[in-house]
């Protein structure tokens, strides 16, 4: 079957059978490899994106349930393309990422919480970020949530 949906705010057709995750079409159809492929099954959150502003794990989610959806990757994340969001600015001030793996499924999480808390708590941020970082990068990834919502 083939569904159209939007990526980064452009139309794309993706192909395959109904129950293809999105994250392989994401990654092999769209070209757009900086979402990551982790664990598949739903726990880690390296390959999360946004659905309709929601953050969503794209390797729990087919295609045949993104037709007509608005996704965003971590392409899309700073608007114009080579541009960065002030939370991707934010990461790299505060030198948050380690060997980087999870960062983008850690930034989609985290631009996610912020749209809907502006100003969250330690306790708001470790509810709502429950992606995993092999190097423990928790700290330097709250500080860097933090500054951009004292901003
Ligand atoms: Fe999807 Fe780990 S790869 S949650």
């Amino acid at each position: 079957m083939a569904i159209t949906t939007t990526i980064n705010g452009k139309p794309v057709t993706l192909d395959g059978d109904a129950d293809t995750p999105l994250l392989w079409a994401i990654r092999e159809q769209a070209g757009l490899t900086g979402t990551k492929f982790g664990c598949g099954i739903g726990a880690c959150g390296a390959c999360s994106v946004h659905i309709d502003g929601q953050v969503t794990r794209s390797c729990q989610v087919q295609i045949a349930d993104v037709a007509g959806k608005k996704i965003t990757t971590i392409e899309g994340l700073g608007g114009a393309p080579g541009q960065l969001s002030k939370l991707q600015q934010a990461w790299i001030e505060h030198e948050v990422p380690q060997c980087g793996y999870c960062q983008s499924g850690q930034l989609m999480a985290a631009s996610a919480l912020l749209a809907s808390n502006p100003k969250p708590s330690d306790a708001d941020i470790d509810a709502a970020m429950t992606n995993i970082c092999r190097c423990g990068t928790y700290v330097r990834i709250r500080a860097a949530i933090h500054a951009v919502a004292g901003a």
